[in-house]
């Protein structure tokens, strides 16, 4: 039983996740294991702290508060070793806004950006909606466990004159949380190159080796070179309040990204996005520790559920985030893959065309933020569609 995670129902709530099924995949009932939501309620600390704020005093416009910057420098220093100086960090409402405003205002028209697929698609058009080029680089497929091709990096950088690179740490979809070294190597690359790096560690809180996430720019030889964006929004389960944190330690890089925000007016966010960050940084830690140990025991399940009546499942190492990559492959063909897991299975979940093609047309993403029943719907569905195939 858990001791401070809530499991919710949250049909009905104007859930993206559950109330989206319709308008994602053309149909309403299907079990919803797909966008990066939890079925969790946020930290006891945060409703309380939103639910002072709103009782005692107006809604009215409102500064950024120091606690707010406080909270978030003392949870990257004691979390994840990442000292930050409080200039650096910028606003966004989200981090997929910043990955846009961030291709917009540092790089150029017909720019070269880079990412390593499969990944989080929005990327794709955080590059594409801007008129820049997109250049994908796929990571390797070792049985499940994606590596960098980091001589495929160096050489695509130089042939197609790559200016940034979009990377995403850990990586969604395929669950690997980077090593220092590998860290290393893809930084010392863009140092040689002159590669910018934007690197997405929203689920850097979710890393399960007991020495935790490494922060890029930690691993960088010019870490100014390194804009890193981070969010409570994955961690917290707070996607809903509209706050990320874009953290730029170079000024000049850093005008031209306030610059743009002053251009577009968007210089702050709700002031209960900031109310709830702080309490969630200052008081949530043992929630999210009890959070990953139930990760891991939905994890856990999944596994041995597949070893024991599927093993043909490929399962990627859930080193960090908690979405699971699985591959299909050894039963079903990419082109059939909605039609087994909607239509048979009556589940909703990422599939890995969405992730950069037909060539992952196999994998699919399984979000296992949710309550153990939910997981067990989702994989016993797929084990007993699979023992139904000819
Ligand atoms: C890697 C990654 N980046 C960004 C986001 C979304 O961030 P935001 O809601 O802050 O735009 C997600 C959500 O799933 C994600 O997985």
């Amino acid at each position: 039983m858990y001791k401070l995670l809530k499991p919710l129902e949250r049909r009905g709530t104007s859930c993206s996740k559950w109330d989206g099924l319709a308008e994602r995949f053309g149909d309403a009932d299907l079990h919803a294991m797909w966008v990066a939501d939890m079925d969790f309620k946020e930290p006891q600390c945060v409703t309380d702290a939103l639910l002072r704020h709103i009782s005692s005093t107006a809604l009215g416009y409102y500064l950024t508060p120091d606690s707010y910057y406080d909270a978030f420098m003392d949870w990257e220093s004691s979390r994840h070793g990442y000292q930050l100086q409080r200039e650096w960090i910028c606003f966004a409402p989200g981090v997929v806004p910043a990955l846009h405003w961030l291709v917009e205002c540092l790089t150029r028209p017909g720019d070269g950006i880079m990412v390593l697929t499969p990944v989080y698609y929005p990327f794709f058009g955080a590059v594409k909606d801007h008129g820049r080029r997109l250049v994908e680089c796929d990571l390797i497929n070792d049985g499940g466990r994606f590596t960098i091709d980091f001589e495929r990096v160096e050489s695509t950088i130089k042939q197609q004159d790559v200016k940034a690179l979009i990377f995403c740490s850990p990586h969604n979809p395929v669950g690997r949380a980077w090593t220092r070294q590998e860290l290393g190597t893809l930084t010392e690359i863009c140092k040689r190159h002159g590669v910018l790096i934007l690197s997405d560690e929203i689920h850097g809180d979710f890393v399960y080796r007991a020495e935790g996430h490494h922060p890029t720019a930690t691993c960088a030889p010019d870490p100014e070179r390194v804009i890193t964006l981070c969010s409570a929004s994955k961690t917290f389960n707070l996607a809903g309040m509209k706050n990320a944190f874009v953290i730029i330690p170079d000024r000049e890089m850093r005008e031209k990204y306030q610059g743009y925000l002053a251009c577009i007016c968007e210089g702050s966010g709700c002031s209960l996005g900031y109310i709830a960050y702080t309490a969630a940084y200052r008081g949530g830690g043992e929630w999210l520790e009890e959070l990953k140990g139930a990760i891991m025991e939905n994890y856990a399940y999944l596994l041995d559920a597949f070893r024991r009546e599927a093993p043909g499942v490929v399962v990627s190492p859930l080193e960090g985030t908690y979405l699971c990559c699985l591959d299909l492959g050894a039963y079903i063909k990419g082109e059939q893959m909605q039609e087994f897991l909607q239509k048979k299975c009556r589940l909703a979940l990422d599939y890995g065309e969405w992730f950069g093609g037909e060539r992952f047309a196999t994998l699919a993403r399984m979000n296992l933020a949710t309550s153990l029943d939910n997981v067990r719907i989702g994989v016993d569905a797929i084990v007993r569609e699979l023992k139904k195939l000819p």
